[in-house]
Order: C-alpha cells, then structure tokens, then sequence
C-alpha cells in the first residue's frame, strides 16, 4: 500500500473488521486508519484494544447510515480508500428485524459510496473501495477449485 494514505474502515469492531483493522494498523505505520462503528451488539472494542492508542488509528462512534456524518468523515479527514465491513451480519436476525438490514446493508452502503464518488470527483487514481460482504450479496463461488 502506498504511503501517507488515510483508510476508512466500517464496521472494525466486529468480528473480522477487528483482524483487518489490526492487520493494517500494524503493517503499514505510515497510513491512518479511522475506524466508524455504531457499536451494536455484535460491535466490542475490546476486539481491539490492543492497538486502540496506535498513533495511526482514530476510532469515531457512528453511524454508516448518517449520510452527513459519513460524507463529513470524507471531508476532514481526505479519506483515500475504504475498506466496508459494517453490517447486519447474523442472516437469522434479519427474519426478526428486515428493516435494520436493508437500512445497514443497503442505505448504509449507498450513503458510503455516494461519500467516495462526491469526494473523489471522478479522480479514481490510487483511491480503492473494498465492499467485504457476503455470498448472499454476491452469489456462490461455484467449482473453483475442482
Ligand atoms: N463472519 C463471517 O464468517 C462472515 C462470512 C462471510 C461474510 N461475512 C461478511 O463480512 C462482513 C463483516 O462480518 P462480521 O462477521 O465481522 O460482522 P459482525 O456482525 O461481527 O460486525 C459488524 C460490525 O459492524 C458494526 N455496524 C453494524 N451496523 C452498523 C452501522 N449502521 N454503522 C456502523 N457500524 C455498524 C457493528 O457494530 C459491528 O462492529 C459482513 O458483511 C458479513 O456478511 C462474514
């Protein structure tokens, strides 16, 4: 990863967010990773105490689903790639509360991107989007590896 970059990532209280955030935080000093989790119950900042006093992470208690907060995020802070792990995970749950997970999942997602798009002004170059999600999202593997 190049150097000097500043890195959203979503959702790094969870569970596989706390091992991504970890990973970069330590391997790439020169970068500055912002961590934004609402914290629901599936987010614990015990996952990543470890590093919480790192001088290249910052952690902000929000909401992906706040299109203000979100696009502020990208204004103070020239977010050049992100990193989207934030999500109503657990499929179960989404019998019980729908709403919740298209409003996560889906406006949260939207209000990310349309953040990355207004933000970079079409100068794509060297700037990365990474949406971490699922098979239900985008379809089975299929047999590679047969
Ligand atoms: N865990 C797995 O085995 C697995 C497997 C395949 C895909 N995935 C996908 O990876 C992604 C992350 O999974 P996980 O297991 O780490 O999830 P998780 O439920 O452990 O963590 C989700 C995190 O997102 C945060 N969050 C939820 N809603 C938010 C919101 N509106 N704004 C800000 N933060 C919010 C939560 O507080 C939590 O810290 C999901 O898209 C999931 O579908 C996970």
């Amino acid at each position: 990863m190049h150097s000097n970059r500043n890195i959203l990532i979503t959702g790094a209280a969870g569970f596989i967010g706390s091992h991504v955030l970890r990973l970069m935080v330590l391997k790439y000093p020169n970068c500055h990773f912002f961590n934004l989790d609402v914290l629901t119950y599936a987010g614990n900042l015990e996952n990543i105490k470890d590093i919480e006093s790192a001088m290249n992470y910052t952690f902000i208690k929000g909401d992906i689903c706040d299109a203000v907060l979100v696009m502020s995020i990208f204004n103070d802070y020239k977010i050049d790639g992100v990193i989207h792990l934030a999500a109503e995970s657990h499929v179960d749950r989404s019998i019980k509360d729908p709403l919740a997970f298209i409003q996560t999942n889906v406006l949260g997602t939207v209000n990310l991107l349309n953040a990355a798009k207004e933000s970079w002004q079409k100068k794509y170059e060297g700037k990365l989007f990474y949406h971490v999600s699922t098979d239900e999202v985008y379809g089975s593997l299929g047999n590679w590896f047969v």
